[in-house]
């Protein structure tokens, strides 16, 4: 189906934990020449500033007064994207796995979402854009162009989170890893907000056995496609 499309292409990367969302999601907009949007950043700096704040993850009315003080936003810069909570760069303080879990906890809180969507939807409004997360398809961007569904085996995700740590010097124990990830893959299924599920039209694609840039081409064909018989119809 072909959106009336009077903006560039806004497209969708949705999926668990692990699944390798990012880095695909990086490469494909370099490809592409878009922006790359990191929507579980956003969530990240949010429980950042939870933590630093001292406020209790239980604390629904603490974390709504918080939404109503401070600003996120992201910032594209040379050598990657930059997230930003009112002046403070705090990019560097996000990708551990504590505020991973921190930031599923406060996702499905929905003031926290409702705080974050415009300024989702504000990166997205000109297109040109590759928006990865787990509700971009069927709440953020639902009029996406094409959308994606990345998927991988449970046992896979884990080994590749356990090396993503590895890699930045903070190797956990394997079953300590192996626990977060299931616990972060409930939370974000079952919340009552925006939970993550396969959007409508999604295409799907399992990455268990197939390499990033394997993923990008499949990517790649599907978009090139989509431009061929909408875009310059
Ligand atoms: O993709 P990530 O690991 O950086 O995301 C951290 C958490 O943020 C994730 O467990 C759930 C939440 N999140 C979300 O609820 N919606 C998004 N669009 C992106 C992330």
């Amino acid at each position: 189906m072909c959106a009336d499309i009077k903006r560039g292409l806004i497209i969708t990367i949705d999926g668990p934990a692990g699944a390798g969302k990012s880095t695909v999601g990086r490469h494909l907009a370099q490809r592409l020449s878009y922006i790359y949007l990191d929507t579980g950043a956003l969530y990240r700096a949010v429980a950042f500033k939870v933590l630093q704040e001292g406020i209790s993850p239980e604390s629904e009315d603490d974390i709504s007064e918080l939404c109503g003080k401070i600003k996120v936003h992201l910032e594209n810069r040379q050598g990657g994207l930059r997230v930003f909570v009112d002046e403070q760069d705090v990019t560097e303080n996000l990708r551990t796995e504590q505020i991973g879990l921190l930031a599923s906890r406060v996702s499905a809180i929905s003031v926290v979402r409702k705080f974050l969507l415009p300024v989702q939807q504000g990166m997205g409004a000109k297109g040109r854009i590759v928006a990865e997360g787990r509700d971009m398809g069927t709440v953020v961007f639902p009029d996406a162009d094409v959308k994606f569904f990345l998927d991988a085996g449970l046992g896979e995700r884990i080994r590749r989170r356990y090396e993503e740590l590895a890699r930045a010097g903070k190797k956990g124990d394997y079953p300590k890893v192996e626990r977060d990830l299931i616990k972060r893959d409930s939370q974000d299924r079952e919340r009552s907000v925006a939970p993550l599920k396969i959007p409508d039209n999604a295409v799907i694609i399992d990455s268990t056995n197939i390499s990033v840039s394997e993923v990008v081409e499949k990517m790649m064909s599907v978009i090139m496609d989509y431009d061929r018989f909408c875009v310059r119809r």
